[in-house]
């Protein structure tokens, strides 16, 4: 099967969704089409709690201090002038998406009512309750089920990105002029696999959560584009700088993923405590428990092996109860599901894999190495948030990045003609798997290597034994792929440990210890600016 469309965009979160809405009002002429491997909500956009950071207030804000803080949080490993960039034009995109029906929390005099999180040296951030992401979401499917150009094609799963390989060609990492004509993609309604010809293709698949057993992020957050795009032989960078967020709800059964306790928990009064009510965050950073992440995940961490125990606790006593429960309904009723009323008792929280501050290289645009491929969102390397993002500056840079692509698609895009040389996907030689076991089994495998070796605390030891692991998992991977069937399971493992292959890698190229990449062989940070690139 084959199909063509004018844009390809993969991907249905903020930054996917956000870009199809601009170009198709921009662009009535062209015909985007959006895949995206589950129902159209579903995402990392769809579960954001905390809000969308942006100056706001004259009075309480300004540019200057937002700059600051996002460096500051990233470490300075920040591109100062992306920062710039991601902070003034924010606002604006904000206000946009009011316009087009997102609704953000008001206080009683009609303003909008702004939170505060770690790193934040002020309150700027909107929010809907602590649903954030679920109303952005709503607002942006509403926009786009308005607009007659954007086709939507819910369970398709995104194989590849066709490139001059698939016409017989070698093309290594130093081939100049790479560039895509679409991508296959696997229809779960009737497990075919389509070919679908395009002039520019949008990776915005997000980040690669579900690299490790204990993530905030869905199911659907395997990495795929990062990953596709790196075998297409493109540009990624600083994939060592995983973060996790300090306080999931911890579960002593286990689920996944891990539910969030939005650090606006913390911006509105909550305390990290120790089992006995000790705060402990004060002995690490004067900010207490709204430092940046890293610092405040790195301390758990160490308070939980001091303690030998699974998690520490946030007390919550100071909040009036309906305060709380107006401002966060969803993780109070959460709560009480587990027997925890945190008006009672404190809520117990460990650290979680969160998000992934590396990925494909983008310039200011949304361009990426590999000619006609654009990509926004958590599947980018775009240099705002340098060795740790700043919490609520994800959806900002998805806005921003959706924004400066669709500008950029515009004025080359009529250049671009379909290229449909490329053949189908050939399918030929293999068979149904005869052990799913051998999947779910490697999935156990990967998840259980990152989390002991390439967690929140590294070093060579550890990276170089997890390097070891994933490179036998790699090659057993790859056996199976080439002689089985495509599934969604399969397609899901060989990326994630591909993803984990760059993660080690590239933690292993950085002989500092900055932002979120901690390694106790290399106790001090370098001086100058680096970029791990792969
Ligand atoms: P996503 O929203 O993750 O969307 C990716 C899309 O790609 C999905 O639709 C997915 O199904 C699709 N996809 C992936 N692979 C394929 C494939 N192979 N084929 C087809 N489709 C595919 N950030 C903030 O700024 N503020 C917050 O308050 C906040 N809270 C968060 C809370 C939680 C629990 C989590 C998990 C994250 C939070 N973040 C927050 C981070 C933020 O939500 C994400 O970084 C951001 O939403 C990413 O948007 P995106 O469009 O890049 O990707
Ligand atoms: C949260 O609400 O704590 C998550 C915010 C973020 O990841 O930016």
């Amino acid at each position: 099967m084959r199909s063509t469309t004018d844009i390809l965009v993969i991907g249905s979160g903020v930054a996917g969704l956000t870009f199809a809405i601009k170009m198709a009002v921009k662009r009535p002429d062209l015909k985007i089409t959006i895949v995206t491997k589950n129902t159209i909500d579903e995402s990392n956009t769809r579960y954001a709690q905390g809000g969308i950071a942006a100056v706001w207030d004259p009075e309480l804000d300004s540019y200057e201090k937002h700059i600051a803080d996002t460096i500051d949080a990233g470490d300075k490993l920040n591109d100062d002038k992306i920062v710039r960039m991601v902070v003034k034009e924010g606002p604006d995109l904000v206000r946009e998406l009011i316009e087009w029906g997102a609704r953000f929390d008001k206080k009683s005099d009609g303003k909008y009512e702004l939170g505060r999180e770690g790193g934040h040296s002020t309150y700027r951030v909107l929010h809907h309750k602590d649903i954030t992401g679920w109303e952005i979401e709503r607002a942006l499917i509403e926009k786009v089920n308005s607009l007659k150009n954007i086709e939507v094609l819910e369970n398709h799963f995104a194989l590849e990105i066709i490139t001059q390989h698939h016409l017989g060609r070698v093309v290594m990492k130093v081939t100049p002029g790479i560039e895509a004509y679409g991508a296959y993609v696997l229809n779960k309604h009737n497990f075919t696999t389509l070919t679908i010809l395009s002039k520019i293709t949008v990776i915005a698949t997000g980040g690669a959560g579900q690299l490790y057993s204990v993530t905030t992020n869905p199911k659907v957050s395997t990495g795929d584009g990062i990953a596709m795009f790196y075998r297409a032989k493109g540009r990624i960078a600083n994939m060592e700088f995983v973060q996790f967020h300090p306080t999931a709800l911890y579960d002593p059964q286990g689920e996944t993923p891990n539910f969030l306790i939005s650090e606006a928990v913390r911006g509105h009064g909550g305390v990290l405590k120790t089992k006995d009510g000790v705060e402990f965050m004060q002995k690490y950073d004067k900010r207490g428990s709204l430092a940046p992440r890293d610092i405040v995940a790195r301390a758990i961490d160490k308070e939980m092996k001091i303690r030998g125990e699974d998690n520490v606790y946030l007390d919550v006593s100071s909040i009036e109860k309906n305060d709380f429960i107006k401002h966060f309904p969803n993780i109070y009723d959460k709560c009480l599901s587990i027997g925890i009323d945190p008006m009672k008792k404190f809520i117990p929280v460990a650290p979680a894999c969160h998000y992934f501050c590396g990925g494909i290289v983008v310039d200011k645009n949304g361009k990426t190495s590999i000619k006609n491929v654009y990509s926004a969102g958590e599947s980018t390397y775009s240099g705002l948030h340098g060795a740790n993002r700043l919490a609520s500056n994800s959806l900002l840079e998805g806005l921003v990045y959706a924004h400066n692509m669709h500008i950029e698609i515009d004025n080359v895009i009529d250049k671009i003609r379909i290229n449909d040389r490329v053949p189908n996907w050939d399918a030929t030689g293999t068979s149904e798997p005869n052990e799913l076991i051998l999947i779910t089994q490697s999935l156990k495998e990967i998840k259980e290597v990152m989390g002991s070796y390439v967690g929140i605390v590294r070093n060579n030891i550890r990276l170089q034994r997890a390097m070891n692991r994933i490179k036998l998992l790699n090659s057993e991977t790859e056996d199976l792929y080439k002689s089985t069937v495509l599934s969604q399971q399969l397609c899901e493992l060989r990326n994630l440990i591909t993803i984990g292959y760059i993660v080690t890698k590239s933690a292993m190229m950085r002989h500092e210890s900055r932002g979120l990449n901690f390694n106790t062989d290399y106790p001090d940070e370098l001086s100058y600016k680096e970029i791990t690139f792969i």
